[in-house]
């Protein structure tokens, strides 16, 4: 790290995160140029950023790049860079292969090498010293994701003056599978160098309380844990859930578009007309349950208990850690699935299943919602799954069906969806039945009470309450408007 890049820096709201909220892509005559990123991440920490005198730190994307700070969108970015050999060993090794698996519930099998977990170590702390050098005296540092877990700890040695944060997306598992990790002690103390730890579920927090427990057999009460520090003296860490959302409003506001309702028609249209359409969107991910899926839906076309005129299905599965073997190996067999179902039902007017390898821009997500008369989120294990909430903030028309995975952290709001255990074939094939036959009342009443609730709690209220929590009762941290 460049020290001189540092000199003026000194921000008072620092958001850590292994990507950046912008992409680096080339120009044609080999320019740098900027895409934004826009995830909700973004929209939700923007104007808190805007208001804070705020930076994020991240990665741009792309390996042996150096990059300057810069600005972008009025929002001051700080690159860290990766190594070819690190983005090899810490994100699609360590993180990716290591950590997802292990954190999903082993629905995978994790591998543990050594020269991962040293990669992992020494981008955390490349991270931890960016944080470092940018942080004014006494700022507050929000760390995101499973990928930097090692940096609160870091930063807090560093940098005691520091008020820390850390937001785990993904799931944190039971100790009895958490504690096959080799490095299982290094890691929840690299979390407990936060004051505030949050995570999607309660029962995420629960799970890291007790590996607290088990590893070091620290005091907890509730979500308090007393850490001991090196001269014995005592913090108090907080450990709950804050289940992340979406800019709730904003994705109604697509939809509301004129332009993006004739979309939504001219999809269905080009589908031919199927009385019902089945919606699928993930990135294509051995967690998300897309095997599971489409063996429901094809043993339903193949019991016709459904047809091809009466039921199509769109499958995005957008591409994600296509490095990684378990990755490689779910799209074969996907996309075998997929062949031998459009090979055995497809006719020429109707096809089974419109299966699409890409991903699109918000807009064309927006009227692929709004066709969608059921939307199948399937996930084996999911920190949250967004989707689901931004399939009901788009229907403002309250119609449509969510069938819903149990397994989802999402579950744990949107009570009104169809509920689904997606191991259980059988009840998912039923759920899909139930879900397509529903009549307009009951679509409604449910729908309804799913937009009141991820109205209520939008991606704004998520940061707002984390940044409150993390900054001490009734102090608010900067540019936040009280809820
Ligand atoms: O929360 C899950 C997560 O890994 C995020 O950290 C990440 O931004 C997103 O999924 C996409 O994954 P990746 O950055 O590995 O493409």
């Amino acid at each position: 790290i460049r020290d001189d890049l540092y000199v003026d820096a000194a921000y008072d709201m620092l958001v850590v995160s292994n990507r950046l909220p912008v992409d680096y892509d080339e120009g044609p005559g080999g320019e740098t140029r900027w895409k934004s990123s826009p995830g909700g991440l973004v929209t939700a920490l923007e104007p808190v950023m805007r208001a804070a005198d705020g930076a994020w730190i991240g990665w741009t994307g792309v390996a042996d790049r150096e990059f300057d700070p810069f600005e972008h969108d009025g929002i001051s970015i700080i690159p860290v860079p990766l190594s070819a050999a690190e983005l090899e060993e810490y994100y699609e090794g360590f993180s990716n292969d290591t950590l997802w698996p292990l954190y999903h519930d082993v629905i995978a099998p994790p591998t543990f090498h050594r020269e991962w977990w040293e990669s992992y170590v020494r981008v955390n702390r490349r991270f931890a010293e960016a944080a470092a050098r940018a942080a004014s005296p006494g700022a507050v540092v929000w760390v995101q994701d499973y990928q930097l877990q090692l940096v609160p700890r870091m930063l807090r040695e560093s940098r005691p003056d520091l008020v820390i944060g850390f937001f785990n997306h993904i799931p944190f598992p039971a100790y009895g599978i958490y504690s096959q990790l080799p490095w299982r002690r290094q890691v929840v103390d690299g979390l407990l160098g936060a004051d505030v730890i949050g995570f999607q579920r309660a029962a995420d927090a629960g799970n890291f309380t007790r590996a607290v427990r088990r590893l070091f057999g620290y005091a907890t009460r509730g979500s308090v844990i007393d850490v001991p520090d090196a001269t014995g003296e005592v913090r108090h860490v907080v450990a709950r859930h804050f289940p992340i959302s979406i800019d709730a409003a904003g994705f109604e506001e697509i939809a509301r578009r004129p332009e993006v309702q004739a979309r939504a028609r001219e999809i269905r249209e080009s589908l031919g007309n199927p009385e019902v359409i089945m919606l699928g969107v993930d990135r294509l991910d051995y967690t998300k349950g897309i095997r599971h899926r489409l063996k429901a839906f094809g043993e339903l076309l193949r019991d016709e208990r459904m047809s091809v005129q009466g039921v199509t299905l769109v499958q995005v599965a957008s591409p994600s850690r296509e490095r990684v073997e378990t990755y490689r190996q779910l799209r074969d067999e996907i996309e075998l699935m997929v062949g031998r179902l459009n090979g055995d039902y497809s006719t020429l007017g109707h096809q089974a299943i419109a299966y699409l390898h890409h991903g699109y821009p918000r807009e064309e997500m927006v009227a692929l919602y709004l066709a969608a008369d059921v939307m199948l989120v399937t996930a084996l294990r999911d920190g949250m799954n967004l989707v689901a909430k931004e399939y009901v903030a788009c229907r403002f028309d309250e119609d449509g069906v969510l069938l819903l995975s149990e397994f989802t952290g999402a579950s744990d709001e949107l009570r009104q969806a169809v509920l689904v255990n997606p191991h259980d074939i059988d009840g998912l094939k039923d759920a899909m039945v139930e879900a397509v036959e529903m009549p307009r009342r009951e679509r409604s009443r449910r729908m309804r009470a799913l937009r009141r609730r991820v109205r209520e709690n939008d991606v704004a209220n998520w940061s707002a309450t984390f940044l409150k929590t993390l900054t001490g009762a009734g102090i608010i941290a900067p540019g936040i408007p009280e809820s």
